[in-house]
């Protein structure tokens, strides 16, 4: 096995070399959808930037066609950067993206259409010269943080808009502009939102969510039945956070809800490796999907070696949680279809302490998903009100780390005698009047190899457990990834891990109680996840 090729993705997309970074312009179309991505055709560092375009029936296997957008204007000749499609009636898929015009990468936003709209597969693209760039960076728009325009909507003031990415000074702003025929476009007269010190928004997102029920809206859908998503991508920390709030369109401005955290402490899609995320609504199936990129933790020179760096998490339906305080996101459907032999075990009691190994599967290339039940919550350790930061908390309170209710969960990517293995697992705490639940995923001992980026990432779960005192998880684990879902998509961490024992027919999988209090294993149900037809 030459370098790296045991931690290549089995069904994470991603290009057979070389570097990717951001999911842009998802979309579907006549049949297809459409994945395009940051790729260097030349390397697996970052540079060269073009977008590259891969095609699917599925969103699961995919088939690589022509770059559909590179350096080719005076506009965009030294890189196309992220943004999005949208699906204009009357005209068909329009690609707005961000252009880099001069060596000080001056930005500017430009957009492409298909030169054939009978191609199935949309191969290529023109930018006509008449009207592109369609939008310069002018007073007091820093044109040198100026990104990532999201797909458009359309209101019945006859408009479409799009919001583009920015700062001013350290503020982050989402700038808006509008257009009547999709080529003449004028920056509105405020921001649709901005917040003090979060630094550059990038690839920021957009887009309504109802009310009453999980199907999916186009960005355009209006009405009171309706709650807006404003998704940042913080260049400063590089993690992305979300708000749920009002989208008023008398004013043109959104509005955050008040139980919706605004800034550092926000919501996010993913508390793990997961940036420069982009949804897109697919009408064949009535859902809004989200694509999120998840880079190496590897140095450098790990990835000039392996030829390859950076993959794309499982695309993830989005919805809104019958709580109205979040979202809730799930893998797609369809990636079920690469379920293979499957491991069943039930009811099993787990002793402090204990540890059961799921056998029978490719422990490497599978996917899980396990109910706990807590026959008692008595002995829950005491919550310390200092532990605001849930990555802390997990870094503090271990896998290894006796507790009364949990930890408890599993061990994936695990080495027969323990040496390497990431745990993914919880720990129910007491706090005055509820109950604080925090999902853990660890990278800390999840290689023997010294210099990786191995972090012990944390997130906590909006979970009411005094009714039934069930929680749930579901792991997606793919060689370097191990991506993992929390009671039924609340909270997500996607970790990628490098391992050098746990690989391939090597690795294990484990259930594991070290809390005082035993837990019920209620169901277990692992598969052997097939190799999707990637690129
Ligand atoms: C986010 C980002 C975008 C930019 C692109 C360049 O990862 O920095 O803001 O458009 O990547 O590749």
């Amino acid at each position: 096995i030459s370098v790296g090729t045991q931690h290549r993705t089995g069904y994470h997309f991603q290009p057979r070399k070389h570097w990717i970074n951001d999911p842009n312009g998802p979309m579907y179309f006549n049949g297809f959808y459409h994945l395009f991505y940051q790729y260097n055709p030349n390397g697996s560092v970052w540079g060269n930037i073009v977008w590259a375009h891969s095609v699917s029936k599925d969103l699961i296997n995919w088939e690589a066609v022509e770059h559909a957008l590179y350096p080719s204007k005076s506009f965009d000749k030294y890189g196309c950067w992220s943004g999005s499609a949208t699906i204009v009636p009357g005209i068909g898929p329009v690609i707005q993206y961000t252009g880099i015009a001069d060596e000080k990468q001056t930005q500017v936003q430009c957009y492409a259409i298909p030169e054939d709209l009978k191609d199935p597969h949309l191969r290529k693209w023109v930018k006509p010269d008449d009207s592109n760039p369609f939008v310069v960076a002018d007073n007091p728009v820093n044109g040198s943080a100026f990104r990532d325009p999201t797909t458009a909507w359309w209101s019945k003031d006859g408009h479409w808009r799009i919001v583009v990415g920015s700062r001013r000074k350290d503020r982050g702003v989402a700038y808006m502009y509008r257009s009547k025929d999709f080529k003449k476009w004028v920056r509105s007269k405020h921001p649709l939102h901005s917040r003090k010190d979060t630094g550059m928004w990038e690839c920021p997102d957009f887009y309504p969510v109802s009310l009453k029920s999980n199907l999916g809206l186009d960005a355009s859908a209006d009405g009171n039945q309706t709650k807006h998503v404003l998704k940042n991508s913080l260049d400063v920390t590089r993690y992305e956070y979300y708000t749920l709030g009002t989208y008023r369109r008398d004013k043109d401005r959104y509005v955050p809800d008040k139980t919706s955290e605004d800034g550092w402490g926000g919501l996010r899609y993913d508390y793990g490796n997961f940036y420069a995320s982009k949804s897109f609504f697919d009408p064949s199936k009535n859902r809004r999907v989200i694509w999120g990129w998840a880079n190496e933790s590897d140095t450098k020179e790990d990835d000039v070696r392996k030829g390859w760096a950076g993959i794309q998490a499982i695309p993830r339906t989005v919805w809104l949680d019958p709580n109205q305080r979040q979202l809730l996101l799930w893998p797609v459907e369809e990636l079920n279809n690469l379920r293979g032999k499957e491991v069943n075990m039930n009811n099993q009691k787990l002793e402090k302490g204990e540890k059961v190994e799921v056998k029978g599967i490719t422990a490497a290339q599978a996917d899980l998903e396990v109910e706990f039940s807590i026959p008692s919550l008595e002995k829950a350790e005491t919550y310390d009100d200092k532990w605001v930061d849930a990555q802390e908390a997990c870094a503090n309170k271990g896998s290894n780390v006796e507790g009364g209710v949990g930890p408890f969960g599993i061990l994936t990517l695990a080495s027969e005698k323990l040496e390497e293995f990431t745990p993914v697992f919880f720990r129910i705490f007491k706090d005055k009047k509820k109950h604080v639940i925090l999902m853990c995923s660890d990278a800390r001992r999840s290689s023997l190899k010294g210099d990786l980026y191995k972090p012990t990432f944390g997130g906590f779960v909006d979970l009411d457990l005094t009714k039934d005192k069930k929680i749930s998880l579901r792991s997606l684990i793919d060689h370097s990834v191990v991506e993992s879902f929390g009671a039924g998509g609340k909270t997500i961490i996607l970790s990628r891990v490098y391992p050098q024992l746990a690989v391939l027919k090597q690795a294990h999988l484990f259930v594991f109680n070290n809390g005082t209090e035993p837990i019920t294993m209620e169901k277990l149900k692992g598969w052997d996840m097939k190799s999707a037809q990637i690129n």
